[in-house]
């Protein structure tokens, strides 16, 4: 029998189907990364590339984190595994409670999965079992908004509002309506931070109202900074809106902070950066530092009270995963809480915002750069496309980039960029530098 192969070739790329990837493209010039430490990956081959993307917004903390794999070791060697259906393991618990204690207002509940689709959907599924449980069982109606990302599950990507991702699968989920999205690029282009035009279309939900009637809606969820779709801040004063009108109405208001929790604007969570606190909140990414899959939906004391009623002998919430609170993820994220406390991690983000605002901002004015935006530690930069081919511009600057030894993200023609919150300003430096190159070779 031939031995495997150690290292990857053209001809063994096959067998597996890679995720939102162009397949057939990739496998004929793949680009493989095999090694991670820092603020930086490692080629095959052994070239050095800087992570501009903390992975997929995802390693906060940086790549190899000792105290993270001491943490998830010893974790393996006392119990490798245990069940959170009608049973418990300690750890579960310490981590949600140190969770409650990070949170603000009064978001005191954790409900634990593996991923931030499986965190939607099931703050999709909370929230419709919170309004039966009150009596409101009409509410059954969801609402999302245009160039919302929730992940890939059918809730997901029914409230999600990229058409790429709805138009292949049908009718979805029933009963769900769309806000407008807030990209307003002729008013607000270039914005640094938050952008000043389109606080009124937060209105928009009192139109649905009005079109569907209260009693029928159940919840609205949306990203307080919309990442996949190119990194949207909301413009000033529209999650405060959107928040009075859910009061207003007795409509949940979920915050999809899969990207933004765990120190990506510079505070813990967006609902502490933007003082408004939802009812819900699904996290995933940070919450452990990407090491072992974990996701979470916090929720408000009035939502899990709300649920805490009927016999006490009957199973309040019929929803959970075989893998919700496993042992090693609950060790990792309870391992990255002391590492984003002990090296002041979101406060560091804070300090090099203004920082990494001003270097994002010098791209202005590059070939074909048509709009930039930013908030926190992460940033979007728009290019002109080339005529008949969206994506295309954007996809060679992805490319490029990595070539010169830089990951960003694409979406379509626009670039996106987190790297992780460890980030020294001379790296932020040279991310910039890179991606300046890659948008001049691609104009
Ligand atoms: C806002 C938001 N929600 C949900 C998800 C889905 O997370 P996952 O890929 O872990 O399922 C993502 C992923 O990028 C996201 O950005």
């Amino acid at each position: 029998m031939t031995p495997p192969a150690t290292q990857p070739t053209a001809n063994n790329l096959d067998a597996f189907f890679m995720p939102f990837t162009a397949n057939r493209q990739f496998k004929k010039n793949p680009r493989l990364l095999a090694k991670a430490k820092g603020v930086h990956y490692w080629t095959p081959e052994g070239r050095k590339v800087i992570d501009g993307t903390a992975g997929l917004w995802c390693v906060n903390a940086g790549h190899g984190r000792e105290e993270i794999k001491a943490a998830i070791a010893r974790q393996l060697e006392e119990m490798d595994y245990a069940p959170s259906f009608q049973m418990g393991h300690p750890k579960s618990f310490e981590l949600a409670a140190r969770h409650a204690a990070l949170l603000p207002g009064d978001l005191n509940h954790a409900f634990y999965c593996n991923s931030g689709s499986e965190a939607v959907d099931s703050a999709l599924k909370i929230a419709l079992a919170y309004q039966r449980a009150r009596g409101q069982g009409t509410r059954t109606r969801l609402i999302g908004r245009e160039r919302g990302y929730h992940g890939v599950g059918f809730g997901g990507i029914s409230v999600g509002g990229m058409s790429n991702n709805r138009k292949q699968w049908g009718v979805m989920l029933p009963g769900v309506d769309h806000l407008p999205h807030t990209h307003l690029p002729a008013k607000n282009a270039f914005s640094r931070g938050l952008p000043e035009h389109g606080v009124e279309l937060a209105d928009e939900l009192e139109r649905l109202v009005a079109l569907h009637d209260a009693s029928t809606i159940a919840a609205v969820i949306v990203e307080p900074c919309a990442g996949s779709t190119g990194y949207l801040p909301p413009p000033k004063g529209y999650l405060q809106r959107l928040r009075q009108i859910c009061d207003k109405h007795g409509i949940l208001l979920i915050f999809d902070e899969v990207i933004t929790g765990f120190g990506r604007l510079g505070a813990a969570f967006a609902a502490e950066y933007f003082n408004v606190i939802p009812d819900l909140m699904t996290v995933a990414k940070g919450i452990s530092n990407a090491t072992v899959p974990m996701g979470g939906v916090f929720v408000r004391k009035h939502v899990y009270d709300g649920l805490m009623n009927g016999p006490e002998n009957v199973v309040e919430l019929f929803h959970g995963y075989t893998y919700s609170a496993h042992p090693l993820a609950c060790a990792a994220a309870s391992a990255v809480l002391d590492i984003y406390k002990d090296e002041g991690l979101f406060q560091r983000a804070a300090d090099l915002s203004g920082y990494w605002e001003d270097g994002v901002h010098s791209l202005k004015g590059l070939p074909g750069v048509t709009d930039i935006r930013n908030l926190g530690m992460a940033a979007g930069i728009d290019m002109e496309g080339r005529k008949d081919a969206i994506g295309a511009r954007g996809y060679d600057a992805f490319v490029k980039a990595f070539e010169l030894g830089l990951m960003v993200r694409q979406s379509a023609d626009t670039i996106a960029m987190s790297p992780p919150l460890i980030i020294e300003k001379n790296q932020i430096d040279e991310i910039i530098d890179i991606a300046g190159k890659a948008i001049k070779a691609t104009a």
